[in-house]
């Protein structure tokens, strides 16, 4: 049998998750669980670059960003599952890393570029924030993964990860692989209000969101922004509900809305009752996975620390390697 190749991707521990991460990201994790050998890994340190301000949220979300992968479908038999701050070695990398960054790469890394215009409400002006991609790349070649499953906004990321192995192996000697980017189509779903979907723009569908919450939120969707009155012909290739309806709800009555819609002969409070059923219908084995485990608190526990076991004892052979080359 041949060995498996090996991918690692992280999120950061922002809250919970939705219905963007789950189709932009978890979906595409879950699936890789049968292809490769998997390393995902809450990036909690690298949540406080832009928190730091405000810590408090951290360690809570991190617990439940691992139920909410769970629930989703990771399974802990196929994936090693951990908590980046649990691994030591990611600092000590990080920090011979930053010794071989050069300053300008960082500075011209259009994410860093964006953000600091995004998020003008804090203080970006760090060390830890303009170094985040070096311990993004720490993270990354600590595990000589051959890919990492990431969105377009990372790739920038991921380049400066093969930046840095191949200016570590040039003066150090051959010790990381380059990882590749290997990208996460995105999905056409947006969020209530139409912008891209996201916890900071209060437009988001949790994977934990009750049958009611969802009935609620869905009830506010903007539809065919064409079509004021229920009178008014609609057109479902501009309706942010029917894409909804394209995930999740079945074909038959997808082909019955379509006309109807079009001859303004349902409404579009009817035909989001209809989506709001059959997402909630999608995310019940979810929500029924995620009872489960915040009902078992202590299997939650053992599979996280089984993970960082895994993932530490990776490091520890990675940063003996490390240590060895750089001669300290
Ligand atoms: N920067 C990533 C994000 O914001 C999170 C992350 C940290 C990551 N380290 C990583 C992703 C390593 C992939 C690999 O989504
Ligand atoms: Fe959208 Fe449905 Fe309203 Fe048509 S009837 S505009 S598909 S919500």
């Amino acid at each position: 049998m041949t060995e498996k190749k090996r991918i690692l991707s992280g999120m950061r521990p922002t809250g919970p998750l939705h219905l963007g991460n789950l189709h932009g990201a978890l979906l595409n994790w879950i699936q890789m669980q049968e292809e490769y050998e998997c390393f995902y890994f809450i990036a909690d340190w690298h949540a406080l670059t832009s928190d730091y301000e405000n810590t408090s949220m951290i360690s809570e979300y991190t617990r439940e960003m691992i139920i909410d992968w769970l629930s989703a479908g990771l399974s802990p038999d196929k994936s090693t599952m951990f908590i980046q701050s649990r691994i030591k070695e990611h600092a000590e990398l990080f920090l011979i890393l930053s010794m071989i960054t050069p300053v300008p790469w960082l500075e011209r890394n259009p994410t860093y570029k964006d953000q600091i215009v995004q998020l003008s409400n804090k203080d970006l002006s760090t060390f830890g924030f303009l170094g985040y991609p070096v311990l993004q790349a720490a993270d990354i070649i600590m595990y000589k993964p051959s890919g990492v499953p990431v969105g377009m906004d990372q790739v920038p990321h991921v380049e400066i990860t093969r930046e840095i192995a191949r200016r570590f192996n040039y003066l150090y000697g051959n010790v990381f692989p380059e990882p590749e980017a290997i990208l996460t189509k995105t999905p056409k779903i947006l969020g209530l209000d139409r912008r891209k979907m996201s916890k900071s723009y209060n437009n988001a569908i949790f994977l934990s969101d009750k049958p009611d919450v969802i009935s609620s939120k869905v009830s506010i969707m903007i539809t065919d922004p064409q079509r004021a009155r229920k009178t008014d012909p609609g057109d479902p290739d501009v309706c942010n509900v029917f894409e909804f309806h394209k995930i999740y709800t079945d074909k038959e009555t997808i082909n019955d809305i379509i006309p109807k819609c079009r001859t303004a002969k349902i409404g579009c409070v009817e035909c989001k009752k209809i989506m709001a059923k059959s997402l909630s219908k999608s995310l019940e084995p979810i929500r029924e996975k995620r009872e489960y485990y915040e009902a078992h608190p202590d299997l939650v526990d053992e599979i996280i620390a089984d993970g960082i076991l895994k993932a530490r004892k990776v490091a520890e052979t990675t940063m003996k390697e490390v240590r060895a080359s750089v001669k300290i």
